[in-house]
């Protein structure tokens, strides 16, 4: 431990300075316009592999952007961890939000403020500075494998078939990913599952173009009104989804598990006042912990149609649309949901309107075990180094990836993030706080340490 503390301390300067590198190139995978850019970080992400101590390190291509692989293989008789990360970010927009540019990282308060800091570039790099450490300190107690990826906010679409086609070379015990959450640096927490996905497009079309709409208004049925209903009715009154069928495959948690996630500290007046809201909404009959890590749920991540410019034109539009996203707990399928939600939406609409829908992306909900040697690892680990037992939660977000490795490769995954979920991912000033990035690095060689000493 004081030899890990050591070397951090030692290097703490250029791990930031390196991180700061990472977060200047803006990586948006979702935005063409941003490909050269995503290229340069995979390069820049395979030489800092290389640079830590990785041999055979390759950024490999896709139909998309590239994987990039990497490894330290001590002794094949040694258990080996397989750490996942992704080097793409979210697009960084609305701009005029952000304090301070995104992609110009900057300090403010011991927070690292830019895209990607927390969501994932802050978070993996710890993986790459931990295995630094390990080897420059000859303490690397098992194998390791690298897989950092640049399509996971765009779905993880060419992924799946490089851990097809990979398996051998990916070979593993556990996957090691830091990309969640925890509750505080004074409640450290492991999240012990994710939601799955579905993710839906809808266009509603009226009329064959766009109307005056004093002239026709009245006369023909408006798309953005006809959306707005179709939405509505998607919830009732109690916040439950309405789509025939979605609960059907909803495991109920019994009473101790409840009791037990419920534990977790978590102050609604400090939740409400972070977010602006006098009031939170959700399904009736759950707590908030539950309804964000164990409730499927529906929301409109967007909504448009007719005229958004400045000022007011008159317009009664031809077009509405709006990108759904569900959330999915242990047990729905992605797939399922996608045709349920495709059939009822295509069954409410109404005859005076033609609605399209469309699917993208979509992924598995995952539970991690809590009683194998990894997690037990990760628990040992966190405990050394914040003085505290981890408190284990249930995460609200989705990575599609973890169902996948185990369906693949056989093999579970152990989810120990280090960011918080008010470091506004996917929003404007994503952050990440200095002190967490450090104790990631001090608690990840931990976790190997650990992993092999339980394995054998
Ligand atoms: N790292 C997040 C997922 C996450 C965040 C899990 C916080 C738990 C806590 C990941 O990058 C992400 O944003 N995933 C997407 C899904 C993906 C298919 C676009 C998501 O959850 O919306
Ligand atoms: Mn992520
Ligand atoms: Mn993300």
């Amino acid at each position: 431990m004081q030899e890990i503390k050591k070397y951090v301390s030692d290097n703490q300067q250029r791990f930031l300075d390196e991180l700061f590198e990472l977060l200047r190139y803006p990586s948006v995978s979702a935005d063409p316009k941003y490909k050269e850019d995503v290229l340069k970080t995979a390069d820049y992400v395979a030489d800092k592999l290389k640079e830590a101590g990785a041999d055979q390190v390759e950024v490999c291509q896709t139909a998309g952007y590239p994987i990039i692989y990497g490894e330290k293989i001590i002794d094949p008789d040694k258990p080996t961890v397989l750490v996942y990360g992704h080097y793409d970010v979210q697009p960084p927009d609305p701009l005029e939000l952000w304090k301070t540019p995104p992609f110009e990282p900057t300090v403010r308060d011991g927070k690292i403020y830019a895209r990607g800091a927390c969501d994932d570039k802050g978070q993996f790099y710890m993986h790459v500075k931990a295995f630094e450490l390990m080897m420059r300190t000859n303490t690397l107690p098992c194998n390791i494998k690298f897989m950092i990826e640049g399509e996971e906010e765009v779905g993880s679409n060419n992924l799946g078939i490089f851990v097809k086609d990979n398996k051998e070379r990916l070979k593993s015990d556990v996957v090691l990913i830091s990309d969640t959450s925890m509750i505080s640096l004074d409640h450290p927490s492991l999240e012990t599952g994710l939601r799955g996905l579905s993710y839906i497009e809808v266009e509603v079309t009226g009329p064959n173009r766009d109307l005056h709409s004093g002239v026709y208004g009245g006369a023909v049925a408006n798309p953005a009104t006809i959306l707005a209903k179709l939405i509505a009715s998607l919830h009732d009154e109690n916040n439950h989804i309405q789509i025939p069928g979605f609960y059907d495959d909803v495991l109920a948690l019994s009473e101790q598990e409840r009791e037990d996630l419920n534990k977790a500290p978590y102050d609604e007046e400090e939740y409400k006042k972070d977010l602006g809201v006098d009031e939170l909404w959700g399904e009736k009959g759950y707590t908030t912990l539950e309804r964000t890590g164990t409730r499927p749920t529906l929301e409109v991540n967007g909504i448009w149609g007719g005229y958004i410019g400045e000022g007011a034109k008159t317009v009664l539009p031809s077009k509405a649309n709006a990108k759904i996203s569900m959330r999915l707990v242990p047990n729905q399928q992605s797939e399922k949901i996608t045709k349920l939600f495709t059939d009822h939406f295509q069954k409410i609409a109404p005859k005076n309107v033609k609605v399209t829908v469309t699917p993208h992306h979509g992924g598995e909900p995952v539970v991690t075990p809590t009683d194998s040697i990894a997690y037990k690892a990760a628990q040992k680990a966190i405990f050394d180094s914040f003085g505290k037992e981890p408190i284990p939660t249930r995460g609200g977000g989705s990575i599609p990836i973890v169902a996948l490795f185990e369906k693949e490769l056989g093999i579970k995954t152990v989810l120990m993030g280090f960011g918080l979920d008010s470091d506004n991912l996917h929003s404007p000033n994503e952050k990440y706080d200095i002190a967490n990035y450090y104790k990631g690095i001090e608690t990840i060689p931990l976790f190997h340490k650990y992993f092999a000493e339980l394995s054998k």
